[in-house]
């Protein structure tokens, strides 16, 4: 298993630390460093098997190469994954994470984090005690930029309007459903701005608390986690763990077109055909949802303002993702066959960044 999977994956190096005194498996995949230091979220949770958090990892972070390869960014891309220990002990968090900002020190700069799922700002500035300077993300306070998460929300909103635009030849989101399948970090910043646009927004989560706020409070329509892939609407927008696009998902979907901020959406990359046959329209999801990545780069590493980071997300989400979708038409391949392509172009020095 470990030679096709790492084989198939492509990537440059992988270290692997066991934390003996939480009993944690740490894992940095670094896919690629061509286009500069490789970047990319730190995630923890637990998983079934370490196979299965090794093979999170290595998707991942072929998935970053691509979200910096795409709009031309001076960045590789790589993922590290804490797998959590059954019973794992939250008065443990602290120290387990000082030890991986070790780790990440001791990679000299190869590898910068930032947040992912079951990680925040204020875990940034935990890690970075000990990992600094290679992290991003750390909360205001302590000189960071703090939560991507409003500006990938705000990519994802982009995109969709690009997806309308193709569609309808009208970018307005008003009075279109949109399913927000996960209201964390990004679907939960998107969710009121799919509002403030006028669309008919539904969601669905399996988190008590999300639930009763967005649907209780903000009075937002919720679907039952299980309904949701077959939910009627014009977008449907995974939000929430990868994989939700595969050979037994998509013959249920009834939807016009997914766009979501979800990493590695689909199963497989048959999975994008699979769409394609079925007439819906898919906007990769490394180009939707690179609006975090852009945007604390910027902000972090070139200077950039909140409002300079928006217009640079607002222009590439739309343009690369109409330029695919044409592509896409024109040549009878997928959009996200398109986006490869244009990230391999990149990859491969064909286009000056
Ligand atoms: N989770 C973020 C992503 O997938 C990781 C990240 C955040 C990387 C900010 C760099 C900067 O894009």
């Amino acid at each position: 298993m470990f030679d096709s999977v790492l084989r198939d994956w492509e990537g440059e190096s992988l270290v692997i630390h066991r934390d003996v005194p939480s009993g944690a498996w740490i894992l940095i995949a670094i896919h690629s460093t061509r286009l500069g230091p490789a970047a990319g979220g730190t995630r923890m949770k637990q998983y079934p098997a370490v196979e299965d958090a090794l093979c999170d990892a290595l998707r991942l972070s072929k998935g970053m190469t691509l979200k910096f390869a795409a709009p031309g960014l001076p960045y590789g891309g790589a993922k590290a994954v804490i797998m959590l220990p059954d019973g794992f002990e939250p008065g443990g968090r602290r120290e387990l994470l000082r030890r991986y900002g070790e780790h990440v020190k001791a990679l000299r700069g190869v590898f910068y984090t930032g947040p992912d799922f079951g990680t925040t700002p204020n875990d940034m500035d935990v890690i970075a005690e000990t990992g600094s300077p290679y992290i991003f993300c750390r909360t205001p306070e302590a000189g960071g930029a703090g939560d991507p998460g409003p500006y990938t929300a705000f990519g994802v909103l982009t995109g969709m309007r690009a997806v309308c635009e193709h569609l309808h030849g009208d970018a307005s989101l008003a009075s279109r459903r949109v399913l927000v399948q996960g209201a964390g970090d990004v679907g939960g910043a998107l969710i009121p701005l799919l509002v403030a646009e006028g669309a008919q927004v539904v969601f669905s989560e399996v988190d008590d608390r999300l639930i009763r706020y967005f649907r209780d409070e903000v009075g937002v329509e919720f679907v039952p986690a299980e309904d949701a892939l077959g939910d009627e609407c014009d977008i449907l927008a995974p939000c929430a763990l990868g994989g939700v696009l595969d050979e037994t998902t998509i013959p249920r979907l009834r939807c016009a077109a997914v766009a979501g901020s979800a990493n590695n959406q689909l199963g497989s990359r048959e999975d994008a055909e699979r769409l394609r046959a079925r007439g819906i329209l898919y906007a990769p999801d490394y180009i939707v949802n690179a609006g975090g990545a852009m945007a604390i780069t910027s902000l972090e590493m070139r200077g950039g303002t909140p409002e300079g980071a928006r217009d640079e997300i607002a222009t590439y989400v739309r343009r690369a993702l109409l330029r695919m979708f044409e592509v896409a038409d024109r040549e009878g391949i997928t959009p996200d066959g398109a986006a490869l392509r244009m990230a391999e172009e990149h990859l491969a020095g064909a286009v000056a960044a």
